[in-house]
């Protein structure tokens, strides 16, 4: 079996965590290709496909103008390590749409957030770091951290691996906790360089945030001159064409210092970004002293995948995958429902997650609450239906322009079957 084989030669058999199966069980599919809405393992059995490359594939699979272009791209060579014109278009593109003035590329959203921190570190000559518990950065060791012991007092390293000495300057503090914030900065504030955070965190499942508690964030890091870092990697361009921000009305409340950004704007290839204000901007190499570079970065291919796919990417793309997501979003919590199962289902525009758990869900600690067990039950009945849901309860479930009738009609019908099966779970347990 190729699970066997890939485990022979890759620890736990995947290339990166979430894909193994581990929180719920079995074995992962491995996939031998992808059209539309549909993924199609090794073994011919067809899924719709709920995780779009864990958010990218807003346009669904080998969407065929993204393919030409990539393809014509392909054919001109595919890294030269100097300035290229899709670099340029791209960044245009991003600076036209966003809050951001100047953007510099990478390669993961990880290389986004991790280069961010620092540049904010050297614009303010400042160390110490804000996270919130649940939102997740990519594995930056200083945001791979946990809560210390109290509010105000710094992380442990959240992983083996990661020494003390990285998280020794990292606050981990509760999500949406407008207190915690107002105390760390009362007790932190002439130390404290940047607080980051999702603009909506989707990595504990979909928890948005309270009404104004990005503009309160913003406010907060501005009275103390620290900077604001608002992470769209997940939301950019996914949940409207201008992220979270577009979908929050653009306060000039919230404007954030830096931006990352990630998934949509590779188009399925690995390209990521931060940008921001031209002033913080200006301090990075070679304009300014902090230093970050990278190989591939911008790379005329990837770029080029990105810029299709966000020029694709038009309003009539967010409203359908709008009204597939309202469709899938009622008929799960309709089925849910109706076979008895605590649940409830959370959303920030297209981007939702189903949490088995009564809701409020407004931080970790109340998704932690969520029923892991009726999740891993409801994730095998949705697969052998048909339907592949991200493997883990913690996460959110990703639709594309191309989740079209058929696409939405099976996984409406796999969920009664679903639902019954995560009732049963729970009493087992
Ligand atoms: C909000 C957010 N930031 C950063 C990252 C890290 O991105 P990458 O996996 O490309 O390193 C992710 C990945 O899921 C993310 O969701």
């Amino acid at each position: 079996m190729l699970f066997d084989r890939a485990r022979a030669v890759t620890p736990g058999g995947v290339n990166s965590p979430v894909r193994a199966f581990n929180a719920v069980g079995g074995t992962p599919r491995f996939i031998r290709s992808a059209q539309g809405a549909w993924l199609t393992d090794v073994d011919g059995n067809e899924y719709v496909d709920l995780i779009c490359s864990w958010g990218p594939m807003l346009l669904g699979h080998a969407h065929p103008e993204v393919q030409a272009a990539v393809a014509a791209a392909v054919a001109r060579g595919t890294s030269y390590g100097t300035p290229t014109e899709p670099e340029v278009e791209l960044a245009e593109e991003i600076v036209s749409r966003t809050p951001v003035e100047r953007v510099r590329f990478v390669s993961s959203g990880t290389e986004a957030t991790m280069s961010a921190i620092r540049l904010a570190r050297g614009f303010t000559g400042r160390d110490v770091v804000i996270k919130f518990a649940g939102c997740y950065h990519g594995h930056v060791d200083a945001l791979l951290a946990s809560a210390g012991s109290g509010l105000a007092t710094f992380a442990v390293p959240g992983t083996p691996g990661v020494p003390a000495s990285s998280t020794e300057l990292t606050l981990v503090l509760p999500y949406n906790d407008r207190e915690a914030v107002t105390a760390a900065f009362a007790e932190h504030g002439p130390r404290i360089a940047c607080l980051i955070t999702e603009a909506s965190p989707g990595n504990m499942g979909v928890v948005p945030p309270e009404p104004g508690f990005n503009e309160f964030l913003a406010r907060t890091c501005r009275e103390h001159g620290a900077l604001f870092i608002s992470d769209e990697v997940m939301t950019g361009f996914r949940v409207t064409r201008e992220g979270q921000w577009g979908l929050d009305g653009k306060p000039e409340g919230w404007v954030p210092d830096l931006v990352t950004f990630g998934k949509v704007m590779g188009g399925g290839f690995p390209a990521a970004a931060f940008g921001g204000r031209a002033d913080v901007m200006h301090h990075l190499s070679p304009e300014g002293p902090v230093y970050q570079a990278g190989t591939l970065a911008g790379n005329p291919v990837a770029t080029t995948a990105g810029l299709t796919t966000l020029r694709l990417a038009t309003p009539e793309v967010y409203d359908h995958v709008a009204s597939a997501a309202d469709a899938i979003k009622q008929a799960a919590s309709e089925a849910l429902t109706a076979a008895g199962v605590a649940h409830t289902v959370q959303a920030t525009g297209t981007m939702f997650s189903v949490f088995f758990t009564e809701g409020p869900v407004r931080d970790f600690a109340d998704a932690s609450r969520t029923d892991s067990g009726a999740y891993k039950a409801f994730f095998h009945a949705m697969l052998d239906a048909g339907v592949y849901l991200p493997p883990s309860a913690y996460e959110a479930w990703f639709l594309s322009s191309a989740h079209d009738e058929r696409a939405v009609t099976t996984v409406l019908e796999a969920l009664p079957g679903a639902a019954r099966a995560a009732a049963a779970a729970g009493q087992d347990a």
